[in-house]
């Protein structure tokens, strides 16, 4: 057996993957990787301009040149758009990594439904809506999914509410689905990240001095020490698409140095 073949994370290569939230920070990530793994690529995101310097990422090391399928995916027809044209593109669908999504800061007393609403819209509603409509194409391919939840989803933090009840909602949404999907053998797992480097954060509002003083906290809120990158989250998500995960489905995996084992004492 050549060493490529003997960790099943090789078995991604050829296989066909939409992954959204392709623009920045993990979906970006995984992007590269998946690329590196030779699975052949369908990027979503908002920003044309960032999507197109991942995709020259992506074919830099030599992998053949992902299709852009960019949009906003509130918007149902982009939705649509974003499954057509990847099918139509390469003729099958074999991993979904639903990965787009936006943070942001709030309690009880000051989320507003507008905010509340946005929230769920793009965390919760459109993985949703996305995921439906790729399911009858992964029915076909025996295919998976990955879902980018939190451990925000696992554990209470107060001040994000709005976001940590999507996240909850994706764990149960990735449960759920894992169940009614079996019977036909597409997998469905989440991963949940810590506090991974990336945009996420100062588009939620924090600036540069906040940002740096909360990476600096993530040292005791992470077990590990350490805030993790966008590859540790990258690789865990290509095992877990990939054969190297064949019997493992409804697991919401913990990325996060062992956050979600801590309590305070
Ligand atoms: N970083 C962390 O610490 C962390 C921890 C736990 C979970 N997560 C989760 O990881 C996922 C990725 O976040 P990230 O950290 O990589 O953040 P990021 O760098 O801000 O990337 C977010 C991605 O989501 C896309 N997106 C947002 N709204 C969208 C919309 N309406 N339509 C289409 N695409 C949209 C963005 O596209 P454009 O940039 O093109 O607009 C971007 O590609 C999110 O679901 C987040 O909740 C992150």
């Amino acid at each position: 057996m050549a060493s490529d073949d003997a960790f099943k994370v090789s078995s991604l290569k050829g296989k066909v993957a939409l992954i959204t939230g392709a623009s920045s920070g993990i979906g970006a990530g995984t992007s590269v990787l998946f690329a590196k793994l030779g699975a052949l690529l369908a990027l979503n995101g908002r920003d044309v301009d960032n999507l197109k310097q991942v995709a020259k990422r992506c074919t830099d090391g030599g992998a053949a040149e992902p299709l852009l399928v960019p949009g906003d995916l509130t918007d149902e027809d982009t939705v649509r758009k974003t499954v057509e044209q990847t099918v139509a593109h390469f003729g099958r669908l074999d991993v979904l990594i639903n990965s787009a999504g936006i943070l942001a800061m709030g309690s009880i007393e000051t989320t507003d439904l507008a905010q509340y609403d946005r929230i769920m819209n793009i965390n919760v509603r459109t993985v949703y809506h996305l995921t439906q409509l790729c399911v009858p194409h992964l029915i076909k391919t025996k295919g998976s999914i990955v879902n980018v939840s939190s451990v925000n989803g696992q554990r209470a933090f107060p001040g994000v509410l709005a976001y940590c009840m999507s996240k909850s909602a994706i764990d149960q949404f990735t449960r759920c689905t894992a169940l009614e999907l079996a019977p036909k053998q597409v997998r469905v797992n989440s991963v949940c990240p810590g506090v991974i480097v990336t945009e996420v954060h100062k588009r939620a509002g924090l600036d540069e001095a906040q940002y740096a003083q909360f990476l600096a906290k993530s040292k005791q809120t992470h077990a590990l020490g350490r805030p993790g990158e966008v590859d540790e989250v990258a690789q865990s998500i290509a095992f877990l698409a990939s054969d190297a995960a064949s019997f493992i489905t409804g697991v919401n995996l913990p990325i996060d140095g062992g956050r979600h084992a801590m309590c305070p004492r």
